[in-house]
């Protein structure tokens, strides 16, 4: 059950320029919060922005109910939202999102994510890790300036890929390019996927001609946050063409098995 929140800031890192890690004392939402779960963050208590925003849950520290999650400052809101000052208070209402990973059908997980899509994808690692999964990671990042979480993400794989588009660090070319590369030698129960998009289709689109289970989380443009404003919808893969029928990404979701969604 989703609560409401003002939990006190306790550590700020700026990971990279314009990459923030926050760690906030919240210990009623960390008790019940689900790997693919998000927050809906309020910027501030003036009228504007108004829109709470929508960030991924990216660690739940269970023993110190300390919850962590990661953000880009892309407009407004981040911006303000990066001001914020350690001691300071966030308003957070979480965990929402009925839609998380899930793992306990499956020993060999994929995991693949680009960009700021991979900040949900770390405690599902941590979470699978712990029960005894085998986890593959492949993390792909436009270029070296925005490559972030390198070492904590191969801590809890027990195989890592890492690579930039531009091959500016590490290897070069998109993660989809290695994990189909190793599908040739591995067989995968389950692909977990987080980024941009034209990403998420095409690891939709290979997952499903090869037969393996997949989990896609979307990031689509939210205003509620809580399945109030319809502005999230996604279309149901099944419904027939001249009568679509939609889904809540903010309820159903984040997370949806890839057949199950169109985009
Ligand atoms: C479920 C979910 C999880 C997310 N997790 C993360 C995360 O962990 N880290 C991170 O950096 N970003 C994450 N995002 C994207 C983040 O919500 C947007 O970057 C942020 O809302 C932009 O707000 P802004 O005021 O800075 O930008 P503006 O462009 O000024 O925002 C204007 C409005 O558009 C909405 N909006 C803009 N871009 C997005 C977007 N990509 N997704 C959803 N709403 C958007 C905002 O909520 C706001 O209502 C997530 C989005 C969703 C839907
Ligand atoms: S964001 Fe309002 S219904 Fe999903």
């Amino acid at each position: 059950m989703p609560v409401q929140k003002n939990a006190k800031l306790i550590e700020k890192i700026e990971l990279v320029p314009g990459i923030f890690h926050f760690k906030v004392e919240a210990p009623e939402i960390v008790s019940t919060a689900k790997p693919g779960n998000f927050v809906e963050i309020r910027i501030t208590h003036q009228t504007a922005p108004f829109l709470r925003r929508p960030i991924s849950i990216y660690h739940l520290d269970k023993e110190n109910g300390i919850l962590e999650f990661i953000f880009q400052v892309k407009g407004e809101g981040t911006k303000i939202l990066s001001q914020r000052k350690v001691g300071e208070e966030v308003d957070l209402i979480g965990p929402l999102g009925f839609g998380t990973f899930r793992f306990d059908n499956y020993q060999n997980l994929a995991v693949i994510g680009g960009g700021i899509g991979i900040f949900p994808l770390y405690e599902l690692c941590q979470e699978a890790k712990q029960a005894g999964k085998q986890i593959s990671t492949y993390l792909s990042f436009r270029n070296q300036d925005l490559v972030v979480l390198e070492k904590e993400f191969q801590a809890v794989s027990d195989h890592f890929s890492l690579s930039t588009d531009d091959g500016s660090y590490a290897k070069k070319g998109f993660a989809l390019d290695y994990l189909k590369e190793d599908c040739k030698n591995h067989s995968y129960d389950c692909i977990y996927a987080c980024g941009p998009t034209p990403m998420l289709r095409a690891i939709k689109a290979f997952a499903e001609e090869a037969g393996i289970p997949c989990q896609l989380s979307l990031e689509e443009k939210m205003g509620c946050g809580l399945g109030v404003c319809l502005g999230c919808a996604v279309k149901i893969a099944s419904s027939p063409k001249d009568a679509p029928d939609y889904m809540h990404v903010c309820k159903a979701g984040p997370v949806f098995q890839s057949t199950d969604v169109e985009f």
